[in-house]
């Protein structure tokens, strides 16, 4: 049994355990997810608990558009995601992404964007962000993707994301 559930205060060294295994070698996205809590820009942050045990972690961080739009809208970039390699492809990235982006939508955000590989987004709605004419800080083709989670909340949308500055601290 895996629950999806938010971050509590006491989880944040099993979240750092989870990304450092998830990415190894690299320890960015583990600094990454520590420089946005300590910032309070982590919007939401879940994880999945399986035996006791958190085996999973996603974040989600406000992005602005530049320039911004006459209507401002509420977005989200989803990530870091990482699952302990010895429960991957078990279905718990995709609860995390799933319930995730319920919890978003619930919240009354317009759509989300990440950087990923397209043959795993794909699968929950996201398509390339250029789509909609949106563009990234990262020079990614395909893998810079978006998701509405409310119709119409990229309709005449059109600009560069910027992610949260921690990103760029973190060297992600
Ligand atoms: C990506 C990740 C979170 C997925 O978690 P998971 O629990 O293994 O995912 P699920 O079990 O829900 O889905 C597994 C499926 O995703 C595919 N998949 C996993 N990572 C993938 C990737 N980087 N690219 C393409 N497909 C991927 C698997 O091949 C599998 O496909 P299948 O369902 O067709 O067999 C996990 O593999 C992970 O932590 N990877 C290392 C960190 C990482 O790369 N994070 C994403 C970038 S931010």
């Amino acid at each position: 049994m895996t629950e999806i559930r938010a971050e509590r205060p006491e989880e944040s060294a099993a979240i750092r355990t989870v990304h450092q295994q998830a990415f190894y070698p690299s320890p960015n996205e583990a600094h990454l997810v520590e420089l946005l809590r300590r910032a309070g820009r982590m919007a939401f942050s879940l994880v999945a608990v399986s035996d006791g045990l958190i085996v999973g972690h996603v974040a989600f961080s406000p992005v602005t558009i530049v320039p911004a739009p006459a209507m401002p809208r509420r977005a989200l970039a989803l990530g870091p995601i990482g699952v302990l390699p010895a429960y991957q492809r078990r279905g718990i990235g995709s609860r995390l992404i799933r319930e995730g982006l319920e919890t978003c939508r619930e919240s009354g955000y317009g759509f989300v964007v990440l950087l990923g590989d397209p043959r795993y987004y794909r699968r929950f709605g996201f398509v390339p962000a250029s789509t909609y004419r949106l563009s990234n800080e990262y020079g990614a083709g395909d893998a810079f993707m978006a998701l509405e989670l409310q119709p119409g909340a990229l309709h005449g949308v059109e600009g560069l994301v910027r992610y949260a500055p921690e990103f760029a601290q973190a060297g992600c």
